[in-house]
């Protein structure tokens, strides 16, 4: 097959996962774009805004193919998100069954475009039990991969179907890697209860003490779906500043010594490199923690 451009915007959205943390938002903001939005999750907190709700597991390949009537574009989002919350089978084979099911199924209906959520976990190092950091500074998509865990497994295996949905069917892939994505309050929360833990501070270490507002990731999402990109991209996220209130170098020094520095972190700058989503995107993150609340269209949203 051979790439195709994807149309600028699509007019509906398939949303899986639609229910969770980050799908509710997304599904908001598109509706609010004018989009409209097939949502799609296991389980419901709360009815959804979309016009069409179809309910089960992201694998079920007959469920997601009817799902799919008068889509042309998918976000991705239904997943186990922490190997805490299954056994290491059911998170692996769960996560990986249901992105193969749902870019296969893409692929082959014709659906142009792909949004999948991976995670700052994918290369592994961050959920790893052994006592390991990152072979560098600023972690990037290269970063070398050490799994032990079934969820940053099952993420970084995501990546690989995302590649391969590319390959066979010509869709355009767009996989994102969120790290801890929360709207701006619970960020802070999060902040001021990490301010205090030593033992937690020095674990992030493994993933830069990155953090994304949900309205950049939103923003990330939207971008996935309508900027004129093909191919298959992995694409690392994450705030310009970490969660830390203390110096990244001296975070550095404290947590990752053994690590290298590819460049200076000053102030509290993220040692997370995020130029391929800019050059991929144009996105960039707009929000940090010290920001006024309510203050943005998609954070109104959220
Ligand atoms: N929120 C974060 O901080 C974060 C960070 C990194 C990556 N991610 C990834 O982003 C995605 C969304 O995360 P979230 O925080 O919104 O998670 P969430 O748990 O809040 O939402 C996931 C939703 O998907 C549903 N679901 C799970 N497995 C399913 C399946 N097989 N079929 C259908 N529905 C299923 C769940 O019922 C839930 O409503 C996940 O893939 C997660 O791994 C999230």
């Amino acid at each position: 097959m051979t790439d195709s451009a994807p149309p600028a915007n699509p007019t509906r959205v398939l949303v899986t996962g639609a229910d969770g943390t980050i799908g509710r938002p997304v599904v908001n903001a598109l509706l609010a774009a004018g989009i409209s939005v097939t949502a799609l999750s296991v389980a419901w907190s709360a009815p959804s805004p979309a016009d069409r709700v179809f309910t089960g597991d992201a694998a079920d390949e007959s469920l997601v193919r009817r799902a799919f009537e008068d889509v042309d574009a998918v976000v991705h989002l239904a997943a186990i998100p922490h190997p805490g919350l299954g056994t290491a089978r059911e998170v692996f084979v769960g996560n990986t069954s249901a992105t193969f099911t749902v870019l296969d199924a893409a692929g082959e209906l014709g659906v142009r475009r792909a949004v999948i959520a991976s995670s700052i976990n994918a290369f592994g190092v961050p959920l790893n039990r052994h006592d390991l950091t990152p072979a560098y500074y600023p972690l990037d998509e290269l970063s070398p991969v050490a799994h032990d865990d079934a969820y940053s497994l099952s993420k970084w295996v995501d990546e690989q179907i995302g590649a391969w949905a590319h390959s066979r069917h010509g869709i355009t892939v767009i996989a994102l890697r969120f790290p801890l994505v929360r709207d701006l309050p619970a960020l802070r929360t999060i902040a001021a209860r990490l301010g205090q833990d030593s033992g937690e501070q020095a674990r992030l270490a493994r993933e830069g003490w990155a953090y994304l507002a949900m309205a950049d990731a939103v923003d990330a999402v939207l971008r996935g779906l309508t900027r004129p990109v093909t191919g298959m991209h992995t694409l690392l996220l994450a705030a310009e500043d970490t969660i830390i209130e203390e110096p990244t170098d001296l975070l550095l020094d404290r947590y990752a010594p053994a690590s290298e520095r590819r460049r200076a972190f000053p102030g509290r700058t993220a040692p997370i490199d995020t130029s391929a989503a800019r050059r991929a995107l144009g996105w960039a993150p707009r929000h940090r923690l010290g920001d006024p609340i309510g203050t943005t269209y998609l954070e109104t949203l959220a």
